[in-house]
């Protein structure tokens, strides 16, 4: 046991930004878990300790979902954002503040860290030729793409690799390509780009990932790409796109992958504000404060080749590690929607304990960026035989002899002296293996104590002590020792199984399982009647759970195959009685002018032609029309609609449109209709 108080150490913690369009499903969790089992540790050894994550908002995948489900992008992510909350909230991954990247903060920062390296000349800019959809209007990225295998001749694949034989082309050399979003012929369109330029930053980089910030795998795979030398990174792509404008580059916006990070400070940013933290003091260079991120292994390229290289050139100081795990597989295989192994966080928190799962992923993790088995059957043996059958036994064989003998309360005397010292020590080797991410090392060096305690209770016997008429006061002793050793355990424990172990302070009615709290003898202290602090898991209700994520599937399927078109998105409102509808005085204008409105995406704003009376409306149609295609045009407006002031000015009347997934058109009558004209 060390008798010098370590020093209080500053850290900020994030797992990586999920998509705000899919659930999280146990491939997520692995990740989650174990950054918040670390965050749990350190919060334990009394650090100053923040863990901040957020929704991954932007993107054109989430534009294309909002679409397909027939609501706004925001709605989507709000609607997103809860759902995620709910699980993490379910799993007791426990943030300190829980953001999104559409937010101001996040634009802000994004804004800050291109405008300082655009002005340290690190951004360059130039024309490059991409598939374009010219029935959606948007620009396609590779995976948007379909066609027939230019090698091989399999049809219906990606437009940049083969599934089928694996050859790897671009999507111009893709046989009858096809848009995967319409079904259109894509044509070859020109726009310009706006490129990070990572070259300049190859001597700083070379020396950051040289200098322990990723793991000795992880260096490795980061020199193999090095050595085969950068490439400028693009981070613009053209409107249409949900995310944040480019400053001074109209139609241009940052690419997801630039702001996702970003989201780490834009968090951070808002949990300061709230709290009344110094942002400053874990950001500029300089800081003493330790930031680690936590990510998966697919992603190392962004997080530890663009990040660093974008926050030192933009002044900022760099991560002090960047940690990755490897994916989870299921039963020796990946992750499989068929054999219902695609387990989805709800789906299994609906069906098993969540702190089950947090022991497992804790028992098999460790530093590595190995992959992560979940064999169903040895989850259910291991969190049986260790969980239940090791700690909770030794809690529940010797309660009922403390009520009974002692009145509730432990003895003061402490039986075996040199043993409760042992497990305290052992305390530094656990919290060394949990503080290296070793946390299977330190599961294991739990239950080895575990074990021990275990023999000490059946040597003991206190049972057999009781019934052979041994004095109460020995059994009570051999009881409260039992108890103290367990609260040990639940100590070291209470990182992974947070619930559990908030279970077990109450039954010991302690103030607290801190990691500094085990130093003493709980001697002559009341505890409260012992209910089971879990049970085991059931093997039908792992079943039960592969069958239902095999219905998320069937789910899932239905969704996408329902019905589409505009009964199906919008069904028709309620019945309304002829007087009602002969109040709307429907008139024919004519678009004198069309004119875009200064920081509003959706709109323009139009100058009616009634016939002898002018009338301006702001139409939701910039996404459908140029505005010099719209003057002149005939259209249909309500007339008599009580005048709205908006953000952008009062919109006197509403112009008809018929709106769905696929875009947006103006009613438009028959070319001899007159300005002014009732329509009837
Ligand atoms: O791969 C992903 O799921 C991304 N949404 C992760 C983003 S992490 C960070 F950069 F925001
Ligand atoms: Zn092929």
């Amino acid at each position: 046991m060390s008798n010098v108080a370590p020093a209080k150490r500053k850290i900020l913690v994030t797992s990586a930004l999920p998509y705000a369009n899919g659930a999280i499903h146990l491939g997520h969790l692995l990740e989650y878990i174990q950054t918040d089992i670390w965050v749990r540790f350190q919060k334990s050894r009394g650090h100053e300790c923040h863990y901040v994550c957020a929704d991954d908002a932007h993107g054109t995948a989430i534009m294309l979902r909002a679409e397909q489900e027939g609501i706004s992008s925001q709605a989507l992510i709000d609607r997103v954002s809860q759902e995620h909350q709910q699980d993490f909230a379910r799993f007791a991954v426990a943030f300190d503040n829980y953001h999104s990247t559409h937010s101001a903060e996040n634009q802000q920062f994004s804004e800050l860290i291109y405008t300082r390296l655009r002005d340290k000349g690190h951004i360059a800019t130039r024309d490059i030729e991409q598939m374009y959809d010219p029935v959606k209007g948007l620009f396609l990225a590779d995976r948007f793409i379909k066609g027939t295998c230019p090698k091989c001749k399999v049809e219906d694949q990606y437009g940049d690799n083969c599934e089928a034989c694996g050859a790897t082309y671009t999507p111009a050399e893709l046989i009858d390509p096809v848009s995967a979003i319409s079904g259109a012929t894509p044509e070859v369109r020109s726009s310009t780009h706006y490129f990070f330029k990572l070259p300049d930053f190859a001597t700083f980089l070379e020396a950051w990932i040289n200098d322990d910030h990723v793991q000795p795998q992880i260096r490795n795979k980061l020199m193999e790409w090095f050595e085969s030398g950068f490439n400028e990174w693009d981070i613009s792509r053209d409107a249409p796109y949900f995310g944040f404008e480019i400053p001074d580059a109209p139609g241009k916006y940052f690419y997801v992958w630039l702001d996702a990070p970003i989201g780490y400070l834009a968090s951070f940013k808002n949990l300061c504000e709230r709290e009344g933290l110094d942002f400053d003091s874990y950001w500029q260079p300089g800081s003493d404060a330790e930031i680690y991120h936590f990510i998966g292994k697919d992603i190392v390229y962004f997080h530890a080749l663009f990040w660093p290289a974008m926050l030192h050139g933009a002044g900022l100081r760099t991560p002090t590690a960047v940690n990755c795990h490897g994916f989870v597989t299921v039963n020796g295989a990946k992750m499989s929607k068929s054999r219902g192994t695609f387990i989805k966080a709800a789906t299994y928190a609906d069906h098993l304990n969540p702190e089950y799962l947090r022991y497992y992923f804790a028992a098999k993790l460790t530093s590595r960026v190995d992959d992560l088995d979940l064999n169903l059957e040895d989850f259910a043996l291991r969190v049986n035989s260790d969980l239940v059958g090791k700690v909770v036994n030794i809690a529940s064989r010797c309660a009922g002899f403390v009520k009974k003998l002692g009145d509730g309360r432990l003895s003061s005397h402490c039986a075996e002296p040199d043993m409760l010292a042992r497990f305290i020590e052992a305390g530094d080797e656990i919290a060394e293996h949990f503080e290296n991410r070793e946390f299977g090392r330190a599961m294991r060096l739990v239950m080895e104590l575990a074990d021990e305690a275990n023999t000490y209770i059946a040597d003991k016997a206190p049972w057999a002590l009781a019934k052979e008429g041994g004095r109460d006061q020995d059994v009570l002793d051999i009881c409260s020792m039992g108890i103290n050793l367990f609260r040990q355990l639940m100590v070291y424990l209470a990182p992974v199984v947070p619930q559990m172990a908030e279970d077990a302070r109450a039954f010991l009615m302690i103030d607290s399982l801190d990691w500094d709290s085990r130093q003493t003898w709980l001697g002559d202290h009341a505890i409260m009647k012992f209910k089971p602090l879990m049970t085991r898991v059931e093997s039908d209700r792992i079943a039960a759970m592969i069958e239902a994520s095999k219905e998320d599937l069937v789910e899932e399927k239905k969704l996408k195959e329902a019905p589409k078109g505009p009964l199906a998105e919008q069904p028709i409102a309620d019945e309304i009685a002829f007087d009602d509808f002969a109040k709307v005085d429907l008139r024919i204008a004519r678009i004198a002018k069309a004119e875009y409105v200064d920081g509003a995406d959706k709109l323009l704003k139009l100058t009616l032609d009634l016939g002898g009376e002018s009338r301006q409306v702001f139409a939701g149609i910039r996404k459908a029309y140029a505005p010099e295609a719209l003057e002149g045009k005939l259209t249909v407006m309500v007339a008599n609609l009580a005048p709205r002031k908006m953000r952008f000015g009062v919109s006197e009347g509403m112009v008809l449109a018929a709106g769905n997934a696929e875009g947006i058109y103006l009613l438009e009558p028959h070319s001899g209709a007159q300005p002014g004209e009732r329509v009837s």
